[in-house]
């Protein structure tokens, strides 16, 4: 998909526009938008309305050809829904049908000029946004691993928005949104992957070539080297694997060197079995998604060098597997983090906080000014949150009260939501253990919050919060798939940190 953005006005009318296909708004009290008004001239457009062939229903279309005084060769009625008063569901709604109608259609180029100043709650950037990470969901293709492809996306490939006016605002808009729309892509294929393929190594590829693309500074550190900084508790997760470990780390330096940076670290189980604490068979499979998190720090560092964002920016991807074998760590070992504490790994299946608690330790050293973990880490909070939002979590004193908002706003304005659960020193309790400073699994109850819990003990000193990504990172049944979530929120939280 191609995208541009372009100024209509009454000298650059939208009428002499030549295109396939220009897309406009009605609205089921059958009044037209300013577009559609202009391609009017005939009354076609309203006899349309008038006759019931389209309601203007959010997300009916009807499509016309020939119309009077127009040079686009057809126009593309949209419903918008009741009123010029459009709700955002509405508007994903039309952008839906509109792509859905463009893709049957016999012609490669196409305008979309539907009213996105008038979204209610949103601006311009929203829209655009909407608009471009629609159009890109919608030629996704999951057939990477098929020896024959689904049928390639048809009909238009080139996409013109239609603004009232075109500043550098909006071109900044139009930019990030691509941006981040490809920095889903790339979350989304990593995330698909089978993971006889997406190993950690392939993930240490991949971030070396998004080094050489965009310029980031990589780092891969091996067992070796990982053995040497004494991260005893993300390699007790590993022991069970034949496949290497590799601990990645990613630098984007946009701003001062002196600058703090904001850390992004990733979990990166490329598959987990639950290790000796084997997890049922039903599903399984959909434990290669469990490197979601690294997959979203790589989808958004593809975001900001897209950007070149005047930023500094850590990654860090903490990728293994998780197996069961005769050398895997048993139920009852006691392993020693990076940061000195001991940790009884009461349940191998929850090895996500023993990978992340070693990088967080390892965050430590980039003296930053924030630290974001991202991690599929518990399937209680899809029981919490279900599919809607991700789980948030920080402490509560006035750093982090601010940290948190500042996700969640990104969140809300990206259309990524996460909703915050808590963290509180009651919680710690239920993670004793009898023979080592910590069991890395809670008394039953709150297994998400006892998860989060875990790892604050490893983030004591920076500003820390955690997402907890287990029930928005993919979808399951049918449409099996990796949704690209939470590059959005991430990408935005970023852009409004500089
Ligand atoms: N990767 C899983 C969490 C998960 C499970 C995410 C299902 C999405 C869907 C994680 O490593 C895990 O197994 N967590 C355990 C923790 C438990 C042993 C305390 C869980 O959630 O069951
Ligand atoms: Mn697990
Ligand atoms: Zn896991």
């Amino acid at each position: 998909m191609d995208f541009s953005i372009k100024a209509f006005d009454t000298k650059n009318t939208i009428a002499s526009a030549k295109t396939g296909c220009v897309a406009v708004a009605v609205y089921e009290n059958k009044k037209l938008s300013l577009a559609a008004r202009a391609f009017d001239q005939g009354g076609e457009i309203t006899a349309a309305l008038k006759s019931g062939d389209i309601t203007g229903k959010a997300g009916s279309t009807l499509l016309l050809r020939g119309v009077t005084g127009a040079k686009a060769e057809r126009v593309l009625l949209v419903g918008l829904g009741a009123d010029e008063d459009v709700s955002e569901k509405s508007f994903t709604t039309a952008i839906g049908a509109t792509l859905k109608a463009f893709a049957q259609l016999g012609a490669a180029d196409a305008i979309i000029a539907l009213p996105m100043m008038e979204v209610k709650g949103r601006d311009l950037a929203w829209a655009v946004r909407a608009i471009v990470c629609a159009a890109h969901e919608s030629v996704f293709r999951t057939d990477g691993q098929k020896s024959k492809k689904d049928p390639a996306p048809t009909g238009v490939r080139k996409i013109t928005l239609a603004a009232d006016f075109v500043d550098s605002k909006t071109k900044i808009a139009l930019a990030q949104a691509e941006a981040i729309a490809n920095g889903m892509d790339l979350t989304k294929e990593l995330g698909n992957l089978s993971a006889n393929v997406c190993t950690p190594t392939y993930l240490a590829n991949t971030a070396k070539k998004l080094g050489k693309d965009y310029g980031f500074d990589i780092e891969v550190l091996e067992r070796k080297q990982l053995e040497a900084l004494k991260m005893g508790s993300f390699l007790s997760v590993t022991n069970g694997s034949e496949e290497p470990p590799k601990f990645i780390v990613l630098k984007h330096m946009g701003a001062k060197k002196s600058d703090a940076p904001v850390v992004l670290v990733g979990k990166g189980i490329t598959f987990d079995t639950g290790g000796i604490s084997i997890k049922p068979g039903p599903a399984m499979d959909e434990m290669k998604y469990d490197m979601c998190g690294a997959a979203s720090v790589l989808g958004t560092f593809r975001a900001i060098g897209e950007m070149n964002l005047k930023l500094n920016v850590v990654g860090i991807i903490a990728a293994c597997e998780n197996m069961p074998s005769g050398r895997a760590t048993k139920p009852g070992d006691i392993v020693t983090s990076m940061n000195g504490l001991t940790i009884e790994v009461l349940n191998t299946d929850a090895e996500g906080r023993l990978v992340l608690c070693d990088a967080l330790t390892y965050a430590e050293r980039f003296k930053p000014a924030a630290v974001v973990d991202i991690a599929t880490l518990t399937g209680a909070c899809i029981v919490a949150l279900g599919h809607h939002n991700s789980g948030l979590f920080t402490r509560s004193d006035d750093a982090h009260e601010a940290l948190a908002a500042e996700l969640l706003a990104a969140g809300k304005e990206a259309s990524d939501t996460a909703w915050r659960l808590p963290i509180e020193e009651a919680y710690n309790e239920q993670l004793k253990s009898n023979f080592a400073d910590l069991g890395n699994i809670g008394t039953p109850g709150g297994a998400s919050v006892t998860a989060a819990c875990f790892l604050e003990n490893f983030t004591r000193n920076y500003t820390w919060a955690h997402l907890d990504i287990a029930g928005t990172a993919w979808k399951s049944g049918g449409a099996k798939g990796a949704t690209g979530r939470p590059v959005p929120l991430l990408s935005t939280f970023l852009i409004n940190r500089t």
